[in-house]
């Protein structure tokens, strides 16, 4: 089992229903030093627990906790230490939290977050201190583009990647006038570009762009103006609970069922008991989906469901492979935190995942297939592959330091 000390005080921690153990308390007090490469390994969890996206949050930590307890519940044979934090997915604090988690807690490796504002932080912090940083989410181009570095690897996804089949798709069908809209911020910048890119390509043309700041759900202006532009279609990047208001207020307007809603899968992953048939029907990229026929996933989802009482998403996948990187990494260096030995192990780890099997590419991404998804009931069910063995943006656009 894995034991945690967390950073926002005793009471918010006893709210969410944990404990503080007593061995926990007692290697908080040791000097990192004392416990070397026989005590706990201690691993950081960086990610939101408050705020729009808390439900992702959690599903990523329900996730990592998945993948270590079914390797025995260790990393190398050593016992694991959560030390947790909530980063409220807020850019302003991410850089102190960062540093706090590496400087004074001392982690082993760093893991987060959700927020592309706030991992942006992170990697600066994580290329100044040479830390260990995986992030399990948020979808940075740069992060794995013009800020990648030996020590930083992603387990989810680009926000580019996830954005430009769901363009080539759309031009496919023929869909010639699209209006985006999504908060204005580098998750949203990034997959509206990728759309962006495949879809004119493809033939077609974005009429208007539509923003708000993050995380504001002041729809309703927004939506009017959509009405009195009539595209095509709609493509939009949202998540959690503000994909739910998103979905709700689109419906409330009169526009479900009249403009085509596409979208990024986060619209629709993790939101659909929220949502219910204001979800119905809609379409969208993802490199993960409710359906697959794939037996790894067919023995994921009963355990967590099992475990978590509640379904997986696309968040408690990454934070499983997130797991499932860390244990086999430890697994090579035999539990010795051996960052050059860690990174080899990484950079060449296969990923049996619920979604298909990944590799990183050479910029420390997943290569992946991206499904193309229809809510059905409450499922995001695949009807297909919408582009094999994605690496988007080019892994090209990342210069290794050090290479
Ligand atoms: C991001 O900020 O990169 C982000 C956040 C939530 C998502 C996907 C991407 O669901």
């Amino acid at each position: 089992m894995t034991e945690e000390k967390d950073l926002r005080g005793r009471r918010a921690f006893l709210k969410q229903g944990g404990a503080l153990g007593g061995a926990a308390a007692l290697g908080a007090l040791l000097p990192a030093a004392a416990i070397g490469q026989t005590g706990k390994i201690r691993i950081g969890l960086m990610l939101p627990y408050s705020g729009t996206f808390a439900q992702l949050g959690v599903a990523i930590e329900n996730g990592i906790r998945l993948a270590i307890d079914e390797a025995g519940g260790k990393l190398g044979g050593r016992e694991v230490e959560f030390v947790k934090l909530d980063d409220e997915s807020d850019p302003a604090k991410a850089t102190d939290n960062a540093n706090r988690l590496i400087t004074r807690d001392k982690v082993d490796g760093l893991v987060g977050t959700v927020h592309s504002g706030v991992a942006l932080a992170m990697v600066r912090v994580a290329r100044e201190t040479n830390a260990l940083l995986l992030i399990p989410n948020a979808g940075a181009d740069a992060a794995t583009g013009p800020l990648c570095a030996p020590n930083i690897f992603r387990t989810s996804f680009a926000n580019g990647q996830v954005g430009y089949p769901m363009g080539k798709v759309m031009a496919e069908r023929g869909i010639k006038n699209v209006v985006t809209i999504s908060w204005k911020y580098a998750a949203g910048e990034e997959s509206v570009a990728g759309f962006k890119d495949a879809f004119t390509k493809g033939g077609g043309k974005v009429t208007k762009e539509l923003w708000l700041p993050f995380p504001n759900v002041e729809f309703q202006p927004l939506l009017t103006e959509i009405a009195s532009l009539k595209p095509d279609a709609v493509y939009t990047f949202f998540a959690g609970g503000g994909a739910v208001k998103f979905l709700k207020d689109y419906q409330a307007a009169g526009l479900k069922g009249k403009i085509p809603l596409y979208g990024a899968g986060f619209l629709t992953d993790g939101v659909l008991d929220a949502a219910g048939d204001a979800a119905e029907g809609i379409e969208t990229t993802l490199h993960y989906a409710d359906s697959l026929d794939l037996a790894k996933d067919k023995t994921f989802r009963l355990a967590y469901a099992k475990t978590f009482k509640m379904q997986p998403d696309v968040y408690a996948v990454q934070g499983y492979d997130t797991g499932l990187l860390l244990v086999q990494a430890f697994a090579k260096t035999k539990g010795a935190v051996d960052k050059p030995a860690l990174i080899k192990a990484m950079e060449g780890a296969v990923i049996e995942s619920p979604r298909g099997t990944w590799r990183m590419s050479k910029a420390h991404n997943p290569i992946q297939d991206l499904y193309l998804r229809k809510v059905v009931g409450k499922e995001n069910r695949a009807s297909g592959v919408a582009v094999k063995a994605l690496d988007y943006p080019p892994a090209d656009r990342c210069k290794m330091p050090g290479a």
